[in-house]
C-alpha cells in the first residue's frame, strides 16, 4: 500500500542545527573542525603558495565603487577565491560551504543565492578595526563567515583574535575568539559590529560573504 505522506528526502543535520540555533539566539556561531585536519592542511598550503607567488593585494575598505586602502584601519591581503578555477583544496571548501548553504536555505528560507570568499593573510602587527560587514551603498551580506588556517597552536599572547561587540540590554559586552585552525564562526553581517585585534604571527584564514543576490 502507498504511503499517504511519502517520505521526504531530508534529512536533519545535528551540526547545521546547532548553527541555526545558535544564530536565531545570539546571532553568531562558533565550530570547531568545520573543516578536517587534511581540508585546513590542502587550504593552507593553497594559501601560502598564492602568497608566495605574490598574487595577494592589500585589502581596501568599502566596495568597488568606493574603494580605499586604508592601512590604519585593515592591514590584511587578499586574494578572492573563484570557485569555477577547482583545486582539490577550493572543491573540498565549497562542497562543504555548498551543502550549509543550501541546508540554510531549506530549513530557514534564507534565500542565499550568492556568495564571495577571500584568503587573507594578516601579517604580525596588523588587524582590522571594528567595523560590521555591510558596505552604506549595498545590504546584500546577510551572512558573515571566517575559517581559521593558522599552523599549530594560537595562544592568546599571538593576538589576532576575533572581537564580537554585542548587544546588552545596558551597554554591550565583548566576546573574542581564538583564530584556531579548523574553526569557523558565522554571524549575521548586519548586526554584529567586529574587530581583528593585533595579531603577533601570521594570521591566515579564508573570509566570505553569504548574500541575497
Ligand atoms: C573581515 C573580518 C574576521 C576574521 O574580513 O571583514 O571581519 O576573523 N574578518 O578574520
Ligand atoms: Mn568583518
Amino acid at each position: 500500500m502507498a504511503a499517504i505522506f511519502p517520505p521526504i528526502d531530508f534529512e536533519p543535520n545535528p551540526l547545521f542545527e546547532s548553527i541555526i540555533s545558535d544564530l536565531l539566539v545570539q546571532d553568531y556561531s562558533v565550530v570547531d573542525h568545520f573543516f578536517n585536519e587534511e581540508t585546513v592542511l590542502l587550504l593552507r598550503d593553497s594559501l601560502l603558495t598564492h602568497f608566495e607567488e605574490d598574487r595577494f593585494k592589500k585589502a581596501a575598505i568599502g566596495n568597488k565603487t568606493n574603494e580605499l586602502v586604508a592601512v590604519g584601519i585593515r592591514g590584511d591581503y587578499i586574494l578572492w577565491i573563484d570557485e569555477h578555477v577547482q583545486n582539490t583544496a577550493t572543491a573540498a571548501f565549497f562542497s562543504q560551504i555548498n551543502t550549509l548553504v543550501t541546508y540554510l536555505n531549506r530549513t530557514c528560507f534564507m534565500g542565499l543565492l550568492h556568495k564571495e570568499f577571500h584568503f587573507a593573510l594578516y601579517p604580525p602587527g596588523t588587524g582590522y578595526k571594528r567595523h560590521i560587514d555591510t558596505f552604506q551603498n549595498d545590504d546584500r551580506r546577510k551572512l558573515s563567515i571566517a575559517f581559521y588556517l593558522n599552523e599549530g597552536d594560537w595562544s592568546p599572547t599571538d593576538g589576532g583574535a576575533l572581537a564580537l561587540y554585542l548587544p546588552e540590554v545596558e551597554g554591550e559586552k565583548t566576546i573574542t575568539i581564538e583564530p584556531k585552525a579548523g574553526r569557523m564562526v558565522i554571524f549575521e553581517s548586519q548586526k554584529i559590529p567586529h574587530e581583528v585585534l593585533v595579531a603577533h604571527r601570521d594570521r591566515l584564514s579564508i573570509t566570505g560573504w553569504l548574500k541575497t543576490s
